[in-house]
């Protein structure tokens, strides 16, 4: 059992709560910490924690807690993370770790330095069709992970301080792309150094000095492409696709439009539908079970379970400084709209690796280009010659 501390009683500190408390949790949130009084009181009543506070340091000092729940906006991360190092609080942070690559180092070498379980809440790489995705491409499903592009877009935050640069600390490459960098990532392989990223990003629509619209590539060591696409503009709900191809195979991911769940109504009886839905009338595409299907129960699984054991979780902070790392090459290239290196000052995966080989082995002589069955039942090669270059087609019996 795991005694939480949760830090921000707003959306997303919610979203974690409706988690950590559904289905008979034996975890408990026992204090809450939240700016205004009104907010925090009303918070520990709606899940029955036994402490309130508008005092952050309060809440994670109480000697009832175990683990501190960090759901505050972006430019209070870091306070907070400090503040569980001086208390030695197993600290769990929402996305993203940092506002930019520095501020997320300066947080990984303090929880080191500290000694202190750290996990990073990155859930979308813990919903059923990641995980299930996953293990097949971890088991050679897809052969070679060539490019594996995530898309995140809805139309916009829901807080003030999303959209103001500098306590969000970027746009919609910051908030989402957080999200699709760690997915791409996560399939291309953890220990695969990623090296540099272009970027395409512009302020389309809102009248804010951060991005609302991007799009970027992330070059990996190994050569494989990870591709973000993410927008605070996108009208029709909340938009989450992944894709991954590979040598031997690709997979399709839609987290929450057309998950196979369509409804219709006249809109008499309306109500909620899922997630940044901007409608309750018409044809809708409400999501079978929000929390679970965005990952938040098997991520806190994974985190207590990884307390209790005394081992890492899947995300810790140094993945979320390797994403932060990613996005702040991301935003240099949208301004040089140059390939901009990923500056890594820690990095604890493969080093060195040259691109895979594209020379598929045909026989002596040649190599296979491809192999296909023909409409009349026939088995066409098509090979290239080792020495001469030359392309040719065979049609076997
Ligand atoms: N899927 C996800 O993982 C996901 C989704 C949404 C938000 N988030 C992240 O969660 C964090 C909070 O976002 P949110 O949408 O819940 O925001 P929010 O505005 O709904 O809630 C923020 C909470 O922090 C408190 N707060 C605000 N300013 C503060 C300050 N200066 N000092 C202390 N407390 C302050 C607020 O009172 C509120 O309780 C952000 O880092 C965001 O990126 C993650």
């Amino acid at each position: 059992m795991q005694r939480i501390a949760m830090l921000g009683s707003g959306f997303i500190g919610r979203f974690y709560a409706d988690s950590l408390h559904g289905q008979r949790s034996k975890d408990k949130i026992v204090s809450i910490y939240a700016r205004k009084e009104e907010n925090a009181k009303k918070f520990a009543a709606d899940y029955g924690c036994k402490q309130w506070t508008t005092d952050m340091e309060e809440a994670i000092a109480n000697p009832d807690v175990d683990v501190v729940c960090i759901a505050l906006p972006n430019n209070v991360h870091i306070d907070a993370v400090m503040l569980c190092c001086k208390h030695k609080k197993a600290v769990m942070t929402t996305k993203p770790l940092g506002r930019n690559g520095e501020e997320a180092l300066k947080m990984l070498k303090a929880v080191e330095e500290a000694g202190i379980f750290n996990g990073y809440l990155e859930d979308l790489v813990y919903t059923p069709k990641f995980i299930k995705s996953f293990e097949s491409v971890k088991n050679g499903a897809l052969g070679r992970i060539l490019w594996a592009k995530s898309r995140e877009t809805h139309p916009g935050p829901h807080s003030d301080w999303f959209w103001n640069i500098e306590l969000a600390g970027g746009g919609c490459i910051l908030d989402l792309g957080c999200h699709c960098v760690e997915i791409t990532r996560s399939f291309i392989g953890k220990d695969i150094k990623p090296i540099e990223v272009m970027c395409w990003a512009d302020t389309q629509v809102k009248p804010i000095d951060a991005e609302d619209h991007a799009i970027g590539l992330v070059k990996y060591e190994n050569g494989a492409i990870g591709q973000f696409e993410v927008s605070w503009t996108f009208r029709g709900g909340l938009d989450l696709r992944d894709e991954v191809m590979g040598t031997e195979g690709t997979i399709w991911i839609n987290n929450f439009l057309r998950t196979g769940l369509e409804m219709f109504t006249t809109g008499k009886g309306a109500d909620y539908v899922a997630e940044k839905a901007e409608s309750n009338t018409g044809w809708l595409f409400p999501v079978g079970d929000e929390i679970n299907d965005l990952g938040y129960n098997h991520m806190f699984a994974d985190m207590f379970n990884s307390i209790e054991n005394g081992t890492a979780p899947r995300e810790t902070f140094y993945d979320g400084y390797i994403v932060n790392a990613v996005i702040d090459a991301a935003y240099k290239s949208a301004k040089t709209k140059l390939w901009e290196p990923v500056k890594l000052d820690v990095w604890r995966g493969k080093e060195g690796i040259g691109k895979a080989s594209n020379l598929v082995e045909y026989d002596a002589d040649n190599y296979l280009i491809k192999e296909e069955m023909t409409h009349y039942g026939a088995r066409k090669v098509i090979i290239k010659n080792k020495k001469t270059g030359a392309i040719s087609e065979k049609v076997l019996a």
